[in-house]
Order: C-alpha cells, then sequence, then structure tokens
C-alpha cells in the first residue's frame, strides 16, 4: 500500500501536488470561467451572502486561514475562521445570508459535525470542503465541494491541507465570479496561476530534501521551536508548528512575526531554533522587510533561524542560519509551497527520533467524539 515510500505519510506528502491538481480538475472551463454547478446552491443564494464563517478544527482550521486572507481580498465580504469546538458555545451571529464553511479531511469529526449543524438550525447555510464521499459532513451540509486528494491514511494531515486551500480557493474565485468582485482576467491570471502551483511544489520535492533532512539531523535534540509568519505564512507558521508537535513531539509554538515582541521574544535564548516563513521581496516588500526584522531580533539573542523563502532572496541567503527554498509565487500561492518543506521537517524528525510517524502516540485520524 505504501508503494515503496517509507511511510504513509512520506508517500502522501509526495502527493501534494496531485492532491491540487485533481481539486482544480474539471471545475474550470477551457475559456478559463469557473464552473461549480456541482455545488447545486443557486446564483442568487450566492449572491446574496454578506459573511463567511469558517469552522474546522486542527490543520483544517489552518487552510481556513489562509482561505480567509484570500477571500476577503477578493470578495471583499468578512471572513471568519472559528474552530469548531468553540462555535456553538458563544452565541455566534448567523443569519441566512451567511455561509458556513466546514472544512474537514474525514467529514467525521465531531466537533466540526456538531458546529455545521448548530448552524442550519439558525437558518445559515452550510458548505462542507471535504476529501471523503459520502461522509457525515457533507450529508449533512447543504452543498458540497469534494477535495481530491485521495485517501489520507497517515494521521498527520499533508496533502488534504494543500487540497483544502485550493478548494477554498475555487470557492472564493467563484464568489467573486458571481458577485463581480473581480475582473474576468484577474479571475483567469488567478487560475492560472493556481494550476501552476503543483509544479512549484514538485521542485520543493525534488530540490530541497537533503537540506531538509541535514537541518533534522542536526536540530534532532532540541526541546522547543518557534515558528513566525506573517500575512499568509502565519497559518504556515502554525500548521508548521502543529506537524512538528504531532509527529516528533516537540515543543512547538506558530505566532504571528508582528506579536515576537509582545511575548514569544522572551522565549529566545542561545541556540533556540526559529523558523521563519519569509515573505516574497517584490510586491508587499514592506512585509519582507518586517520579517527579515524579526530575524535579525532573535539571531540578536543567539537563535538559529531556519527560514522557508524564495529562491534568489539574497538578504535571506546571508542572514538565515539555513534557508528551505520555495520557487516563485505569488503571495496567496505561497502557503501552497512553503507548507511542503515543513511537512517533510517534521517527518525527518520524527523519523530520526524512532517515532511511529503514521501513527503518533494519543492521536486518531478522525475525532468521533466531542
Ligand atoms: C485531528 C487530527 O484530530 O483532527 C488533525 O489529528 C486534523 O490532523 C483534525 O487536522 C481535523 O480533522 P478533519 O478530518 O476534520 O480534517
Amino acid at each position: 500500500e505504501k508503494g515503496g515510500w517509507d511511510s504513509f505519510m512520506d508517500k502522501e506528502i509526495h502527493e501534494d501536488p496531485e492532491a491540487v491538481r485533481n481539486t482544480l480538475l474539471g471545475r474550470v472551463d477551457l475559456d478559463g470561467r469557473l464552473n461549480l454547478d456541482e455545488l447545486h446552491i443557486d446564483e442568487n443564494a450566492f449572491k446574496s451572502i454578506d459573511k463567511i464563517i469558517v469552522v474546522a478544527c486542527g490543520t483544517a482550521s489552518y487552510a481556513g486561514i489562509v482561505a480567509k486572507y484570500a477571500i476577503e481580498h477578493w470578495v471583499r465580504i468578512p471572513v471568519e475562521v472559528e474552530l469548531a469546538s468553540e462555535f456553538r458555545y458563544r452565541d455566534p451571529i448567523l443569519t441566512p445570508r451567511t455561509l458556513v464553511v466546514a472544512i474537514s479531511q474525514s467529514g467525521e469529526t465531531m466537533d466540526t459535525l456538531m458546529a455545521l449543524r448548530h448552524a442550519r438550525e439558525q437558518g445559515s447555510k452550510v458548505l462542507a470542503i471535504c476529501n471523503t464521499q459520502g461522509s457525515s459532513i457533507p450529508r449533512e451540509s447543504d452543498a458540497v465541494l469534494y477535495t481530491h486528494a485521495g485517501p489520507e491514511i497517515a494521521v498527520a494531515s499533508t496533502k488534504a491541507f494543500l487540497a483544502q486551500i485550493t478548494a477554498a480557493y475555487l470557492l472564493g474565485l467563484y464568489l467573486a465570479q458571481t458577485k463581480g468582485t473581480m475582473y474576468r482576467d484577474e479571475i483567469g491570471n488567478t487560475l492560472e496561476a493556481l494550476s501552476q502551483m503543483p509544479e512549484k511544489i514538485q521542485w520543493v520535492l525534488d530540490t530541497q530534501p537533503q537540506t531538509i533532512h541535514d537541518t533534522a539531523r542536526r536540530m534532532v535534540d532540541a526541546h522547543s521551536f518557534l515558528f513566525l509568519g506573517r500575512h499568509v505564512g502565519y497559518p504556515i507558521a502554525l500548521e508548521g508548528a502543529l506537524k512538528l508537535k504531532e509527529i516528533a513531539y516537540t515543543f512547538t509554538e506558530g505566532f504571528a512575526a508582528g506579536e515576537l515582541k509582545h511575548g514569544p521574544i522572551a522565549l529566545v535564548d542561545e541556540g533556540e531554533p526559529v523558523v521563519v516563513i519569509v515573505p516574497p521581496a517584490r510586491g508587499r516588500n514592506i512585509l519582507h522587510a518586517k520579517v527579515m526584522s524579526a530575524i535579525e531580533e532573535v539571531q540578536a539573542r543567539g537563535a538559529f533561524t531556519i527560514a522557508v523563502a524564495e529562491e534568489g532572496d539574497e538578504d535571506v541567503a546571508q542572514k538565515a542560519d539555513v534557508v528551505f527554498w520555495r520557487p516563485e509565487c505569488p503571495t496567496l500561492m505561497s502557503p501552497l509551497v512553503d507548507v511542503v518543506p515543513l511537512q517533510l521537517f517534521a517527518m525527518d524528525m520524527a523519523m530520526l527520533k524512532h517515532y511511529d510517524v503514521d501513527k503518533p502516540r494519543n492521536l486518531a485520524k478522525s475525532v468521533t467524539v466531542e
């Protein structure tokens, strides 16, 4: 079943490009228009949506944060991301114009299922983004957009995360198309950029493993790791931190780089490993400069810095102790490549510690209790 790979996790990380490619398949017309008729929500209902609330747990909730940044930018409606376990206990504001998006790989996570039931009771529409055909979450939703990542066996989610971001982006672009908040060309160009991502992910898988492995060997005895990022790099920092804690049992903390000075910097000491997701130097270069200064601040306190950065970024090459490179891509596409080295890094760390990467202690693939 593992088809020559050391573990399901290894196999599934190598299926990251396919997960994105297959999730796009058949959903874009030849003339570049999105076709999501499969949703069975009529256009007028879509046009009237004035707020989105994503409910999800763990990795799926981080895909939700990535989606929030993109959808608010494209569609200009507020997107909240809520941990499913908190949602129904705080009396959230739900109306018939609220679209609740439940993201779940398994489709069986009880916290997410209870959240969507609550949303429907309050009269909101629920759309599921799910990887498992016929599971409970899509069955109980008004509409479903399947991620086509294929079965995910390893407990720690990898390829499903990329497929969730892809599907949520399709939903966002579809809303933009329906509501007319983006020009047709812009939607077409964004879809084109999205369809180029599988090759870019493949480049990371082909060129970065040696550096990642060497870094894991060097870091295997570290007691804790900090992960920081800004903008869409922030949820990727959270996801990188989660992967390492889930399977390598290392204490990790992911946070927004801007928060460094408001607390986490107190944790930085001689030799502390800090993983930094660096935004592209082009375009949003204000953020690039800010993240570079975060690198300098932690280094001044003795941190060992591991950067995830765009090829050709000289600033990073000079400053960071180690760099995992990604190919050039638009900022909103960068999560799809930036997460890949972090998945590989967590797997290498767990293997070097002789842990079972597919079945980490105390965790289950889908948690069917609340
Ligand atoms: C957790 C898993 O229990 O559930 C995570 O350990 C996963 O890996 C989370 O992200 C949510 O699962 P699902 O199936 O709803 O996406």
